[in-house]
């Protein structure tokens, strides 16, 4: 497997590419790898002559800076399993010099208010810093396609954005969040919760299915109330928010429009690790 960690090595081998008229795929990810991120590399294989995959825990993303010093890596078991996958796979793991040369920041973008509220309410500056090293990386990488799971999903609609405002020609890819048996999504986060916390965590997809088997019948504000009252029950958890939202332009809502498709979504912190987690209810 091609492993760079320069980005003139990594574009030299792109331009490469490029000239052999090759179609890239690009997978972006902070590395912990799971079958979750394996998901969208195994699609990527299956669209594209060449996928590109990054493991770069992305400093400015975090608001929190414990939650940065504590975020799981391993490189070692990251290299085997996506060597399992296919040896062709390219992957990219620069240090933070390569890719903030000067001060290590996040720039700036509008997202058109698609971080109002959820994430962006709760998680200064993230967003920014997310947009930021995305809009790097695809500065680098000028992939044909880029992957991304629906689990993050406001993440998703904010990078959906910033290709079609930095005029990236690249298709945003999105993916179905893989879940575990009890429903749980898979998260590199899962890895810091211990057993007790990690049979509790299967209640944010309880309190998210609930929504959807209960949304043609009950209104939004008795779907948020019964779920506020189902999770009060664990004190585990420490819910952020729970709120049901359009797709297009995320905005909480309590009242539901015939002619949008919505998405109920979840934050909460238990013990001490904050998970995340959304369902579509169409
Ligand atoms: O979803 C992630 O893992 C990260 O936010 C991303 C997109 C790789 C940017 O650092």
């Amino acid at each position: 497997m091609l492993v760079f960690k320069s980005v003139s090595a990594l574009q030299n081998h792109i331009n490469k590419l490029i000239s052999e008229r090759k179609i890239i795929g690009f997978v972006p990810t902070m590395g912990a790898l799971h079958a979750g991120h394996l998901s969208l590399v195994e699609k990527s294989l299956l669209e594209n002559d060449c996928t590109i995959v990054s493991v770069f825990v992305n400093p400015t993303q975090f608001n929190n800076s414990n939650d940065l010093n504590t975020y799981p890596s391993n490189i070692i078991r990251d290299k085997k399993l996506l060597q399992s996958l296919d040896n062709e796979i390219v992957l990219f793991h620069p240090n933070s010099k390569e890719i903030y040369s000067g001060e290590l920041k996040s720039d700036h973008f509008d997202f058109d208010n698609l971080d109002q509220h959820m994430e962006g309410k709760y998680r200064e500056g993230h967003f920014q810093g997310v947009a930021t090293v995305v809009n790097k990386l695809l500065l680098i990488v000028k992939s044909d396609k880029i992957y991304f799971g629906e689990k993050d999903f406001q993440q998703l609609r904010i990078i959906e954005n910033l290709v079609v405002a930095k005029k990236f020609n690249t298709k945003v890819i999105r993916c179905n969040t893989i879940r575990q048996d009890d429903g749980l999504a898979l998260s590199s986060r899962n890895n810091k919760l211990d057993i007790s916390s990690k049979k509790t965590a299967k209640y944010l997809f309880k309190a998210l299915s609930f929504a959807k088997e209960n949304f043609d019948t009950l209104d939004i504000t008795n779907i948020e109330e019964k779920v506020n009252r189902l999770l009060a029950k664990f004190p585990q958890i420490k819910l952020d928010y729970f709120v049901i939202a359009d797709e297009r332009y995320l905005q909480p809502t309590l009242k539901r429009d015939k002619k949008k498709k919505y998405r109920a979504f979840i934050a909460a912190d238990i013990s001490g690790v904050r998970l995340i987690d959304n369902i579509k209810l169409y």
